[in-house]
């Protein structure tokens, strides 16, 4: 709230510094965890059974546009923190509404089970099986159409005037859009309030998940680049 009304600052100053407590406490313990992947790089032998690759290796050789230096190791800290936030909540939402619909319609259950079986045995399944489960596909979308993990995106902020739904949208005005509204539209969905993995198999409901070819849901962001690999495995 202060961020948007500084004055109102006054009244959050206890939460400012619970704030800062716990982000000294992430960096105290996040730091020597870099520093130590810092040396395992440096040095492969330091360590037995290291990681080949890690999500920091990608962060320490990051170049920003237009940004001369390296990123320091507070904002390090900042990006895998975002990664961890932005994949934990949402990722376990999903996990207990399809357990949620599972358990309320066994009928589903029994078409997920065929499908999986009918590709895998008693294998376990593997990222390209995926592919090749038309069930389990129109299950996962229907699931993330009807059960947005976020009701809400992040907030975009507007580079440039623009009209949206009629509206005036002026250049630096911050923008969340409710992404549940998009997805209850009757001029978008045929019946769209029902949880009905069918829609998607008979062909009569697409999507685009990365929202390149038109938006009918959001569900990892829109546009290319925008959560696009979990977009790409579900398109
Ligand atoms: C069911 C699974 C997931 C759903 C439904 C989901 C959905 C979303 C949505 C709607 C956004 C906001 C995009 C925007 O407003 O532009 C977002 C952002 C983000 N998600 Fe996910 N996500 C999921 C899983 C994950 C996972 C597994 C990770 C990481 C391992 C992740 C990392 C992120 C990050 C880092 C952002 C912020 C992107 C940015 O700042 O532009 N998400 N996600």
């Amino acid at each position: 709230m202060d961020d948007y009304s500084p004055f109102l600052c006054l009244f959050f100053v206890n939460n400012q510094k619970k704030v800062l407590q716990v982000r000294q406490e992430q960096l105290d313990t996040v730091i020597p965890l870099i520093n130590r992947r810092r040396s395992i790089l440096k040095n492969p032998n330091l360590e037995l059974n290291v990681a080949p690759f890690s999500y920091i290796d990608f962060l320490l050789d990051l170049k920003v546009d237009g940004c001369d230096s390296v990123p320091t190791d507070p904002e390090f800290i900042t990006l895998c923190s975002e990664l961890i936030n932005g994949g934990t909540d949402t990722t376990s939402i999903a996990i207990e509404w399809a357990m949620a619909r599972i358990i309320d319609n066994p009928n589903i259950q029994d078409k997920l089970y065929k499908d999986i079986v009918s590709m895998v045995g008693d294998h376990p399944v593997d990222d390209p099986d995926l592919e090749k489960m038309p069930y389990l596909q129109a299950f996962i979308k229907e699931l993330l159409r009807k059960h947005p993990s976020m009701y809400f995106s992040m907030t975009h902020t507007v580079v440039e005037a623009a009209k949206l739904g009629g509206y005036d949208v002026p250049p630096d005005a911050n923008l969340e859009l409710f992404l549940s509204m998009i997805v209850e539209d009757e001029r978008l969905w045929s019946k769209p309030l029902e949880f009905n993995p069918e829609r998607f198999i008979s062909g009569e409901e697409t999507t685009d998940i990365t929202g390149s070819a038109g938006i009918r849901m959001i569900l990892f962001g829109a546009g290319w680049g925008r959560g696009y690999a979990r977009a790409w495995r579900w398109g």
